[in-house]
């Protein structure tokens, strides 16, 4: 489905992503874990389209979106939920997520895209009518991923979707991208602690200083002394 291949970029004359080969097909969850300024952030920028590489090309089911302008890939099929999770203040959690059916009319009749969305996290329902800007951080990624599930795209990009969630909203976003997952969607995450990446992850990427050093299971990452070096600290060795 979406395939990335020998992309480099560079940023004000440093190499920031060196020779990235990755791919994810539909029903895919695939974890790209590294720790801050590994170049997660910069990967997903690229694919859509805000950076654009020095060599290298994308492809979403064989169209090459290389050098597509964002709104483009977007209409491609594309949905991207950043770090940052941005939620529209003025707007309500209802509207904040309709949004996508406005920029994105084609395809499934809108209600029933805002609808998915929301059995995927039925916890929004009660928030609807709510302002943007009375959101808990787990019920903005929520809003966020939620958004990006209603352009109605085959393919999501969510980063680092549990960052600074408390302990407890965790399970309910992970549940959010399993059932996500299960309906057929491919899905690039990014991780930069290893211990939020979910069990049912399919493969987990390993990036390190803008290359990919480990491509595997989750398992076998673990395995891996050198990668766990990388993604969990030398403290954490025993695990
Ligand atoms: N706009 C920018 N200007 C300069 N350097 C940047 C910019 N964006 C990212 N970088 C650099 O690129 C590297 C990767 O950053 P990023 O992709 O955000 O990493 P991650 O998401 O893994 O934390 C870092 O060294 C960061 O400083
Ligand atoms: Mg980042």
């Amino acid at each position: 489905m979406l395939s990335i291949s020998n992309v480099t970029v560079d940023i004000q004359g440093s190499r920031i992503l060196n020779n990235i080969n990755l791919s994810v097909e539909a029903g895919e969850l695939v974890c790209l874990v590294g720790r801050n300024g590994a170049g997660k952030t910069t990967t997903f920028r690229t694919v859509m389209g805000y950076r654009k590489p020095v060599s290298g090309s994308i492809k979403l089911h064989d169209v090459d979106i290389t050098a597509f302008p964002t709104w483009k890939i977007a209409r491609q099929g594309i949905g991207f939920s950043p770090e940052e999770s941005e939620v529209y203040a003025e707007l309500t959690v209802a509207e904040n997520i309709e949004i996508s059916t406005w920029t994105r009319p084609e395809g499934r009749d809108a209600k029933e895209r805002v609808e998915e969305a929301l059995r995927v996290f039925p916890k929004l329902r009660q928030y609807l009518a709510r302002g943007g800007a009375q959101l808990s951080g787990g019920e903005r990624k929520m809003v966020s991923i939620a958004r990006a599930l209603t352009l109605d795209a085959g393919m999501l990009l969510l980063d680092e979707p549990f960052e600074g969630l408390s302990p407890a909203i965790i399970p309910v976003v992970a549940e959010g991208i399993a059932s996500i997952r299960s309906m057929g969607k491919g899905i690039l995450m990014a991780e930069s602690n290893s211990y939020h990446i979910p069990d049912y992850v399919d493969r987990i990427l390993v990036l390190e200083r803008g290359e990919l050093i480990f491509t595997g299971s989750l398992e076998n990452a673990r395995k891996d002394r050198a990668v766990m070096r990388v993604i969990a600290g030398e403290v954490n060795l025993a695990v």
